[in-house]
């Protein structure tokens, strides 16, 4: 049976549900060493205007299924990123997104207009749910208010389609979700990282240089399934889910609980085959049940 794995997110058209997570990919220059096929869409590692150093080392610790990073979004910047990546992005068969970040919602709006119309560039990503930054990053995030004022800011300043990226760290995640459909967001990504912190016994210090990270990894699938689901009955446009997918199993139960795509991240640290795997597992369940497109899967868990 052939099965049609093809989906509309946010503006894009996407040969596939899954796509590759921000700041688990780089820019991508190792892709070709990857199965392309199987991606639908890739996220750039967050860029913010000016190039920056990131956190001092020890930025990644180890946790029970999951690990803790701080990188602090280090990049080179946003004239870099369209001198050295998106030439190469320009020639590749499938979409990347840039996942952008700002300390102002004024800083925002100027990435999204320096980046629209740039061949290669097919979507941005806001980031307003980053826990590594001083300033700026979850700030957007846990306040419906910023939220809204960050997404109509880039919303004004381009044309290419808008996903905004939620942090769980919300009390609830529907109120944050609603203000930035509202604002003009065409899609939403849930979720960012969780706040977490990791202690040496022996220097009695924390084990980050950041002190806190951002949690990911199967630790917190069952937390990202909920809010992704939560996320998805409170709006109209797209939701894709993301947290702790390692296999097709993990990214299903996403797409069942209501979301459009999904994106894999930390699996593809310890299984460079990871997306491929979800991709092609996803195609396998939907054949075995006789559904012959993704969307049949979403009578299985009614929105609402
Ligand atoms: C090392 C690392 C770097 C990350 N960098 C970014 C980033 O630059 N921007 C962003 O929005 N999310 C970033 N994330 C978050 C991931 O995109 C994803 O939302 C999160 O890790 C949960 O998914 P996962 O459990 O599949 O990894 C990063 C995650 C990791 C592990």
């Amino acid at each position: 049976m052939t099965v049609e794995m093809s989906v509309e997110v946010g503006g894009l058209r996407l040969r596939g549900p899954v796509v590759a997570a921000s700041g688990t990919f780089g820019y991508g220059t190792e892709v070709p060493l990857l199965e392309r096929r199987a991606l639908g869409a890739m996220v750039s590692k967050g860029i913010f205007l000016r190039p920056r150093e990131g956190t001092p080392p020890p930025r990644i610790v180890e946790t029970p299924s999951g690990m803790l990073n701080a990188i602090g979004l280090q990049g080179p910047g946003v004239e870099a990123l369209i001198r050295d990546y998106a030439p190469q992005w320009a020639g590749w068969d499938f979409p990347v997104l840039v996942n952008i970040n700002g300390e102002t919602a004024a800083e925002y709006g100027e990435l999204a207009a320096r980046l629209d119309g740039v061949p290669g560039i097919a979507g941005l990503e806001i980031n307003i749910s980053c826990p590594n930054v001083e300033q700026g990053g979850l700030y957007f995030g846990n306040d419906p208010r910023a939220a809204a004022a960050v997404t109509e800011e880039v919303r004004k300043r381009t044309d290419l389609p808008v996903w905004v990226k939620l942090t769980p760290m919300v009390t609830d995640i529907g109120v944050i979700a609603r203000a930035c459909e509202a604002a003009g967001a065409d899609a939403l990504c849930a979720i960012n990282t969780f706040v977490g912190m990791s202690i040496d016994l022996n220097t009695q210090q924390p084990r980050l240089s950041f002190r806190t990270g951002g949690l990911s990894g199967p630790a917190i699938r069952p937390l990202a399934v909920h809010l992704a689901h939560q996320a998805a009955r409170a709006v109209n446009i797209p939701v894709v889910g993301i947290g702790g997918i390692f296999r097709a199993d993990d990214a299903l139960e996403f797409l069942i609980a209501g979301c459009a795509a999904v994106q894999v991240g930390t699996a593809t640290f310890a299984n460079p085959r990871a997306i491929a795997e979800v991709n092609d597992g996803i195609a396998a369940f939907l054949a075995s049940k006789g559904l012959p497109s993704l969307s049949d899967l979403h009578r299985y868990l009614p929105r609402d």
